[in-house]
Parts: structure tokens; C-alpha cells; sequence
């Protein structure tokens, strides 16, 4: 079977900043609270019209550019979204359209937060077997237009924004500098959905005013229980991830995990005793981005430096439903 290499990955943040500062201007909050609690300082908000398919088309050209492939190349793209542009039809139909992708095949994947390495791990699927040879995988999120801008447990959390990842078939055997995916690992459990869910919207609930009223097709969430799930379940898939790789945290160089919170970030480097300069963090700037925060902090990662050839890197994701999984990928 072939592997699975990165061939470019990019990310898009629209341009306008929230802080906490401002956020304590229309809500009983402040910025110490925000920053002693989750470590967000600010986060990024679509301009007026900006669409998720719009930031997932940035964040992808900047992919496509960085793999030195056009469009027309793509075999497929999936993009991971909770915040899709329109019930119909997907969002990847939607960038299809705005990149001319003409030979792709193209779907959205609904697993909140975790959708990033859900796609990834789909596509390496396809490219493996050989069914496939270029997939997009773009994770893109307009947060800000499914928060309850008065529930100030939540709100202070999420931010918009995009990242990319294109995929294609590593050289046979594999060469040296080629960015191999090792493996994946998905996990569920949906006995926990209304933990953290937007419960209108869909089909289950009427949609009158007084849902509307209500906020019910908003994201609303239990803090705590979501905090607990969130650590117990992403240092579950990492340690399976490096035990089915006869791996240990000391052969990991570089932990990516899903950018939540310092506080749930903090526990889980803990509980894999993974020391603080392994582990990348820019929560701070974009707060969760929901799918797009993997390949967000992954395309900075990149940009940074802080993957060398020969890298071990581990990935490890949570979100709603509750999915949650697990990568590592040899740089
Ligand atoms: N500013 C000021 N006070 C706030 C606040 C805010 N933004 N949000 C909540 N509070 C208050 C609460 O009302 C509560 O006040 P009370 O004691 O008078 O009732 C107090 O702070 C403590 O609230 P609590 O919910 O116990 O705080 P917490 O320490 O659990 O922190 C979260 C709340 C949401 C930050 C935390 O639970 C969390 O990070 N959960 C995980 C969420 C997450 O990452 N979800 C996405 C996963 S993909």
C-alpha cells in the first residue's frame, strides 16, 4: 500500500481582532477572568459577508500554492465545518466552485472540533488504496455567527478562521523529507451529544420564535463536563497513537493538540508528561476554531520551524458529539 504524504498546507484568519477587552464592553466579563480560565487573549471575527466557504478558499490557494499544485489537480476535497455556509449545499460544494476544483469530488464532514483529523484520516484512506492521489482537506469555521452573544461561559471561547492541508502519495519507498502520515485514530461516544450541542437548526426542533428567543440554535454547552471529556479523551488517543507505534512521549518533537484551552492543554502535557516545549499553542490569538484549529496551528507550526526533517509529530483532537482522535505524521 502507498503512504500518505503533506504536500502544502495553509491557514486564513480574517483580519478583525476581538479581545477580551472588548468583549467585557457588552458582557459581565473581563480579561483576567478569560486569561486566568482558558488562555484566550483575543480571537479573529469574519468581516461583514466574509462566508466559511471564503476563509476555507484563502486558507486552500495558500495550501495548493505551498504544494505547488493548481485546482485542477485536486481529486477531492473535504471540508470539516460546524458552521457550514449553507444547510444545502455543503460548503465544499461552495469552494468547489469558488477554486474551479472541476475533476473534485467534494463533501462536507460534520464532526465538530475533531473534523480536521476525520478528514485526514479519510483521505489517507483513499490515497493508500490508490483510488486517489490529491485531496484537499480544509477545516473552516465562522464561529462567531453561532455563539449566544449574552452566555459569557461560551462566547469568549470560540473564534473564526481556516486552515488546509493537501495530501497526495508519497514517493515508493518513501523518501527522506517527505511528510509521512503513520497513522490516525477515531474514536466516539454519543451518549454525551447534549454536553455540547446547538440543539435547533437541524431537523429535531420546530424552529419558532421562541427558539430563536431561547438561543437555542446556538452553541451551548456544560463548561465543565466538556472540560473533563476533553482531557481524559485526547490523552487516551495519543497514548494509543504512540503505543500502537511502540512509541513514547520522549520520541514525540512536536505535540499539537486541539487549541481549546491552556487549562485543558496544561492537563493533558501533564498526563503524558509532555514537557511545555514540545507542545504548540496559539489558543491565545485565535481561540478554538473548532475544525480549523489543527490545521491552523499546524500550518504555523510549519511556518515557524518548529518541525524539522525526521520530526515526530502528534496530533490529538476533541470536540462535540463527542469524536475525538489522534495522528502521528513523520516529518
Ligand atoms: N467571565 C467572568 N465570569 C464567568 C465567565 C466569564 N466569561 N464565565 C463564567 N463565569 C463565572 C460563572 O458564572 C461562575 O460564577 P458563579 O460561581 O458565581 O456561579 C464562575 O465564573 C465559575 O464558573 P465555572 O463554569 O465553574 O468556571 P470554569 O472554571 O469551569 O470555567 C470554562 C468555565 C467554560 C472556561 C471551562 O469550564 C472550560 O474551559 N470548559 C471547556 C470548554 C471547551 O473548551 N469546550 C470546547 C471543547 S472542543
Amino acid at each position: 500500500m502507498r503512504k500518505t504524504t503533506i504536500l502544502g498546507t495553509g491557514s486564513y484568519l480574517p483580519s478583525k481582532v476581538l479581545t477580551n477587552q472588548d468583549i467585557s464592553k457588552i458582557l459581565d466579563t473581563n480579561d483576567e477572568w478569560i486569561v486566568s480560565r482558558t488562555g484566550i487573549r483575543e480571537r479573529r471575527i469574519v468581516a461583514e459577508g466574509e462566508t466559511c466557504s471564503d476563509l476555507a478558499y484563502h486558507a486552500s490557494l495558500k495550501a495548493l500554492e505551498d504544494a505547488e499544485l493548481t485546482p485542477n489537480d485536486l481529486d477531492m476535497m473535504i471540508v470539516a465545518t460546524l458552521t457550514p455556509e449553507k444547510r444545502l449545499p455543503s460548503t465544499a460544494c461552495l469552494l468547489q466552485d469558488k477554486l474551479q476544483a472541476k475533476k473534485a469530488a467534494v463533501y462536507d464532514i460534520g464532526v465538530a472540533c475533531s473534523g480536521f483529523v476525520y478528514g485526514m484520516s479519510i483521505a489517507d484512506q483513499y490515497i493508500q488504496t490508490g483510488t486517489l492521489n490529491h485531496i484537499l482537506v480544509v477545516g473552516s469555521e465562522v464561529m462567531s455567527k453561532v455563539l449566544n452573544w449574552k452566555d459569557r461561559s461560551t462566547c469568549i471561547l470560540f473564534g473564526d478562521g481556516a486552515g488546509a492541508a493537501l495530501l497526495g502519495p508519497a514517493k515508493t519507498p518513501a523518501k527522506t523529507g517527505e511528510k509521512i502520515i503513520l497513522s490516525t485514530h477515531l474514536f466516539s461516544n454519543g451518549s454525551l451529544y447534549r454536553l455540547l450541542e446547538m440543539p435547533a437548526g437541524g431537523t429535531a426542533m420546530e424552529w419558532t420564535p421562541d427558539v430563536f428567543e431561547q438561543g437555542y440554535h446556538l452553541v451551548k454547552m456544560d463548561g465543565k463536563q466538556v472540560f473533563r471529556e476533553a482531557i481524559e479523551s485526547m490523552v487516551d488517543a495519543s497514548k494509543i497513537a504512540l503505543q500502537k507505534a511502540h512509541k513514547t512521549m520522549e520520541d514525540v518533537n512536536l505535540f499539537i493538540p486541539h487549541q481549546a484551552n491552556t487549562r485543558i492543554i496544561d492537563a493533558i502535557a501533564k498526563r503524558l508528561k509532555c514537557p511545555e516545549e514540545k507542545i504548540f499553542v496559539n489558543v491565545d490569538k485565535y481561540g478554538n476554531t473548532s475544525g480549523a484549529s489543527i490545521p491552523i496551528a499546524l500550518d504555523e507550526a510549519i511556518k515557524q520551524g518548529r518541525l524539522k526533517k525526521g520530526d515526530l509529530l502528534l496530533i490529538a483532537t476533541f470536540g462535540a458529539g463527542f469524536a475525538w482522535g489522534s495522528a502521528l505524521i513523520r516529518w
